[in-house]
């Protein structure tokens, strides 16, 4: 009985959260959540706009005069790349969270090695995995010679996060833009802030809350996971080897592991790469939520949102895979969250000339 009031809760929680919001998810007035990400939320419980909890300064229109046709240029770009490349899409959106999540969104994830400071691309959860910075690069140039100096390259990995889960076929959603670019670069923290695919849900919940963001914000950007490959490396310990006991994970499915063995064999074999979702590896859809169902997440990090013993991620599971619009509304919607962590505006940071470097003084 119990479950059944919290089930009908939380369903009444999404639905109008996503009736209200749906219009404007880029300015983001009123929808609930942490302060971290900036939201936009009203703050503070005293009905002011902004202060800790709210306004991150960032607003659709904000390219509107200085470069009306950058997300033109961005998707012409990404048409082309996704075409030849599906794959691209998703590496695209990983490396905006990616961005996100170490020192807010701020283009440090793609700036290389330099005397005073060391890569992202190195860390641990980085290293042999994240791809896509020649696209960006191409992005970038042509932006320079149509508005030089004008589109940071984290408004970049913005747009091009949302063109690509458009051109797999998922939600569009109002893009808050005017975000500026970090001299610095933080591996330790792309090491400490990034999740492991070994987390458990607890681990996933910490490490999300740190953000500003929540459960919902959680199981629904995990839904990324609907687009996508995983190297042997980030699943080969739940076939083999679970929790030490030489046994394999219990929450995989039998079929699918023996499957998996085949692409990620006892040893070696750890940069074969298999499909986060495999039955439409390309094309975002609510696929990734059932296949959960059917205890054939990839990664133990998908896996525990359902298996976890958490009850309110265990119900947007189920929420999610049962009804797809639902998962885009939602996703959108932490999309813009996720996207408003710490950003870097006003005379803070710089409009990188290359993605890969800071500006020479
Ligand atoms: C919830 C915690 C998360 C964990 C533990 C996690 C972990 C991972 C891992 C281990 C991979 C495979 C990397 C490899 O083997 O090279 C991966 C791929 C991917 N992740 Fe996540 N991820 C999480 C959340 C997210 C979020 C929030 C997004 C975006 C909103 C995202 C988007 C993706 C995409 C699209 C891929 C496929 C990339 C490609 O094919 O190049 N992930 N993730």
């Amino acid at each position: 009985m119990a479950f059944l009031i919290y089930n009908t809760c939380m369903l009444m929680v999404l639905l109008s959260s996503s009736v209200t919001s749906f219009a404007f998810p880029g300015f983001s007035f009123g929808w609930g959540g942490g302060g971290g990400a900036g939201d936009g939320s009203f703050g503070g419980g005293d009905g002011s706009f902004g202060g800790v909890l709210g306004y991150s300064g960032l607003f659709p229109e904000f390219y509107s005069f200085s470069c009306p046709q950058a997300n033109d240029i961005v998707m012409s770009v990404l048409e082309d790349v996704i075409a030849k490349d599906p794959r691209m899409a998703a590496s695209l959106l990983r490396l905006h969270f990616h961005d996100c999540f170490v020192q807010g969104c701020d283009a440090s994830v793609l700036l290389d090695d330099s005397a005073m400071f060391t890569s992202e691309k190195n860390a641990g959860p980085n290293a042999n995995s994240i791809r896509g910075f020649e696209v960006i690069d191409e992005i970038k140039s042509k932006l320079e010679e149509a508005c030089p100096e004008t589109v940071s390259c984290a408004d970049i990995l913005a747009l091009a996060a949302r063109g690509s889960t458009v051109l797999s076929g998922g939600p569009n959603w109002e893009l808050p833009l005017g975000r500026r670019d970090a001299t610095q670069a933080n591996f330790k923290e792309s090491n400490n802030n990034l999740p492991p695919p070994n987390s458990t849900i607890q681990n996933l919940i910490t490490l999300f809350r740190r953000q500003g963001l929540d459960e919902v914000d959680l199981v629904s950007l995990s839904g990324a996971h609907t687009i996508g490959m995983a190297r042997c490396t980030s699943f080969k310990q739940r076939l083999y080897n679970q929790d030490g006991n030489n046994q394999p994970d219990s929450t995989l499915e039998r079929t699918y592991s023996n499957g998996l063995k085949e692409i990620c064999p006892k040893t070696g074999g750890d940069s074969n790469i298999s499909p986060l979702d495999f039955s439409s590896p390309a094309r975002f859809d609510n696929t990734y939520f059932k296949l959960i169902m059917w205890g054939k997440g990839l990664l133990t990090s998908d896996q525990v949102l359902l298996n976890g013993n958490v009850e309110e991620t265990m119900f947007l599971v189920k929420a999610f895979a049962e009804d797809d619009s639902l998962f885009y509304d939602q996703f959108a919607r932490s999309m813009v969250k996720m996207g408003n962590i710490n950003p870097l505006t006003g005379f803070n940071g710089e409009i990188r000339k290359n993605c890969r470097m800071v500006n020479q003084l």
